[in-house]
């Protein structure tokens, strides 16, 4: 199948990539600047705010599936700049939907577990959103935004992604990773309550979305709700540091710009019964996790 993905560049958009390229499908890529990631498909550098260069790329393309990971993800960044936030994560979804939409393609847009106010997670696809602050409001207008321009996408919700090589901005596992290495000092929130998702396996749920054509919301995450101190100690183990170096602390102390979801997280229940490609468990992802790592920093023999 012929497949389009924004932010190749990105931690979740580089991995869709990957995967679709491995499958034997044929991949093009949107991006910002130049090709940043490694992978046998082809580039295009798009700003997708600009909905006449967006829609110029898709009917060049002429994708049959678009996913559409791309987004202003930096929540603090989005709550002082909210023009450029909703650019990135209302206009530019718009834009692709359009394009979408135009070209008969599927579209599969990610979403985030944010579109939630985190008084009573986790939540599953029928819970109704109550978005708080700026990164929040916008990818749930962003998400209305794709159902009015391509009715019948899927809206794939995913939370806290990490993974390896450490693609588009720092991701909270990858952080984590070399902050233990560097033996610092690590404070976690004891009182925020996640899906923490490993990147290849959010990737290969919303490549099913796209190949299968699947409609409707999906949490595409991983299978369980942990604690961010919890996280951290399960990693610390998994990875042979030592754990101590830990410090829980309180999200609700801290004096951020943007509010944060402390009773989040989502429910797999759906994706557990109705996609190949499964939500995994705490300890699976952590150790695909280490195993990607591993495998990332360790120099080839005889190289
Ligand atoms: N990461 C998480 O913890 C998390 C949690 C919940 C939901 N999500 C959702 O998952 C999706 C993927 O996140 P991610 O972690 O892969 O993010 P990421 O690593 O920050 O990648 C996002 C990509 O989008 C690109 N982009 C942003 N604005 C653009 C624009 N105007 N034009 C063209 N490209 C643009 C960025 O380009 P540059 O590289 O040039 O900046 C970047 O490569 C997002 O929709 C996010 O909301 C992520």
């Amino acid at each position: 199948m012929r497949f389009l993905v924004t932010g190749s560049n990105g931690l979740v958009g580089s991995r869709v990539c990957e995967q679709l390229v491995q499958a034997g499908h044929e991949v093009v890529g949107l991006g910002r600047g130049g090709k940043r990631t490694g992978g046998a498909y082809r580039y295009v550098p798009v700003e997708l705010t600009l909905e006449a260069d967006v829609l110029t790329a898709i009917e060049a393309a002429s994708p049959e599936v678009i996913i559409h990971p791309a987004s202003m993800t930096e929540v603090d960044a989005c709550e002082k700049n909210p023009e450029q936030a909703y650019a990135a994560n209302v206009t530019a979804v718009a834009a692709v939907a359009k394009g979408a939409r135009r070209v008969g393609a599927h579209l599969v847009h990610v979403s985030t577990d944010y579109v939630f106010d985190g008084d009573h997670g986790p939540y599953d696809e029928e819970a109704l959103p109550n978005p708080r602050g700026v990164y929040a409001i916008t990818k749930h207008m962003g998400e209305q935004a794709a159902r009015v321009f391509a009715p019948g996408c899927a809206i794939a919700r995913t939370a806290v992604v990490y993974g390896w090589p450490a693609a588009g901005r720092p991701n909270f596992g990858a952080w984590l990773v070399g902050a233990l290495e560097k033996k610092q000092p690590i404070k976690l929130f004891e009182d925020q309550f996640v899906s923490p998702s490993f990147a290849d396996s959010v990737a290969a749920m919303l490549v099913e979305l796209g190949a299968r054509k699947l409609g409707g919301i999906w949490n595409t995450c991983g299978g369980e709700v942990v604690d961010r101190v919890t996280f951290g100690r399960a990693l610390c183990e998994v990875f042979g540091f030592d754990a101590s170096a830990i410090t829980p602390s309180k999200l609700a102390d801290l004096k951020l710009p943007s509010p944060r979801p402390l009773r989040s997280g989502l429910k797999v229940d759906k994706v557990q019964s109705q996609l190949a490609a499964k939500p995994l468990s705490l300890s699976e992802s952590l150790a695909r996790f280490h195993a990607a790592w591993k495998a990332g920093t360790t120099p080839p023999r005889g190289g």
